[in-house]
């Protein structure tokens, strides 16, 4: 876990700014970054160093939010709104990983898939059955990257097939769940994951509120993405003022615990002022939201009031594990928002994009995201090679056309804290 990187380090300062060292040595002890320099400081001198020459370094990048069970119909079955979505695509795949072998196979191949991405960090759904999650999560163990990993709850308002049948159940094999993974891995944890209000009874978020409490484990949800599932939940839970309260009346947002809801598209003034209250982070899903029709969130407001917000894909709401596309549809989005809906939100620079994918999400898994002293070391050796340009380019150029024509070819290597995965 001790190593000394050479080449073009490229981080995010903050919100507004890359921050490019070209011909720099970036040092790893013991999985954390010890410091980024252009002449290596003599106490270096003897760890094992590797000169990747004319390629970028950056940091690995944090997907906060991703349904691996979804990966399976990823590029399918998107001309639905949400709710139409979720029953006819969605529910019937996740039906399938009540059966093990099913499970086996799909997750490989999400486990190979985003081991080879940009992404070193991620929170993730699986589905509501237990064997399957802890599959899933000793894959993921054995991956190398760095996750949470969440048996999802939901049992009302879905198929028989799918849906817990009743909240002791879901209680039950919650807590077993929680039991068997809380300390079973090094970089898998458990996160509760009630799927949304309309799939949960009030008295069932109220007992995950409890286990939450008892296992001192984070929460991830979705909010406000769709209109016709906002309009839903108002019916549902008459007595909350907006729909992240009705999380808030149930003891599942507030507190000095993490917690991260995925969207906030149409999320209003007061309940954007309850996330940032309780230090919520918002995963926002730019393609995800275009693809089933949700709208764009308007990310520069979250961020200029001081939400901690981060980019995710929402496989298979989004198509791809590629947070790299998810940059760029975030910025692209940005754009049409801010050109035909709301010009009071300006929209994405690509300096901002990279902060969202690296830093600001990374910030849910701590001092995660960037090369300061003291933070785990994530990070990826690109090689534009194939990427044809007749003359030279800046470093910060090579990586802005990495993000937009790259994929996980131009990965070149790879570091999750400290440990090289490739
Ligand atoms: N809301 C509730 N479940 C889901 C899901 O699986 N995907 C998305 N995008 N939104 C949801
Ligand atoms: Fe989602």
């Amino acid at each position: 876990m001790d190593f000394v990187w050479k080449g073009h380090i490229i981080d995010s300062l903050d919100r507004h700014s890359l921050r490019v060292r070209e011909n720099s040595y970036l040092v790893c002890q013991e999985g954390r970054c010890a410091g980024v320099f252009d002449v290596l400081p003599e106490q270096y001198r003897n760890l094992p160093l590797e000169d990747f020459g004319d390629r970028l370094i950056i940091p690995g990048m944090t997907d906060l939010h991703i349904h691996a069970p979804q990966f399976a119909f990823r590029g399918l079955g998107m001309d639905m709104e949400l709710l139409d979505w979720l029953n006819t695509h969605t529910f019937p795949e996740e039906a399938k990983y009540r059966d093990l072998d099913y499970a086996r196979r799909a997750y490989g191949q999400f486990t190979a898939h985003l081991r080879r991405s940009e992404t070193t960090r991620a929170c993730i759904f699986a589905t509501v059955h237990v064997p399957a999650t802890e599959l899933l999560m000793e894959q993921l163990e054995a991956s190398g990257l760095v996750t949470y990993v969440g048996k999802v709850n939901m049992n009302r308002n879905g198929p028989l097939y799918l849906i817990e049948p009743s909240t002791f159940q879901a209680v039950r094999e919650t807590r077993q769940w929680l039991e068997e993974t809380a300390a079973r891995f090094d970089r898998t944890k458990p996160i509760l994951t009630p799927r949304f209000i309309p799939s949960c009874t009030d008295d069932l978020l109220y007992r995950l509120a409890d286990l939450r409490a008892e296992f001192g484990v984070p929460v991830q949800s979705h909010l406000s993405e769709n209109l016709g599932e906002i309009a839903w939940v108002r019916e549902l839970v008459p007595t909350a003022k907006h729909y992240g309260d009705a999380y808030r009346k149930f003891g599942l947002l507030g507190g000095d615990y993490p917690c991260i809801m995925a969207h906030c598209v149409h999320s209003d003034e007061a309940e954007l002022e309850l996330l940032r209250e309780n230090g919520v982070f918002i995963a926002h899903s730019p393609e995800s939201n275009m693809n089933i029709a949700s709208g764009v969130a308007p990310v520069n407001r979250f961020l200029d009031l001081e939400i901690p917000t981060g980019l995710a894909t929402d496989v298979a709401g989004g198509s791809h594990e590629s947070m790299f596309r998810a940059m760029t549809h975030a910025i692209q989005a940005s754009k049409l928002r801010w050109r035909l809906l709301d010009q009071s939100v300006a929209p994405l620079t690509f300096d901002t994009a990279f902060y969202l994918a690296t830093r600001g999400g990374g910030a849910f898994f701590g001092q995660v995201g960037a090369f300061d002293p003291g933070y785990e070391l994530d990070a990826l050796v690109l090689d534009d090679g194939n990427l044809d340009h007749p003359q030279p380019l800046t470093a910060r150029e090579r990586l802005e056309r990495l993000a937009y024509l790259g994929d996980e070819r131009n990965i070149h290597g790879k570091a999750v804290a400290g440990t090289r995965l490739f």
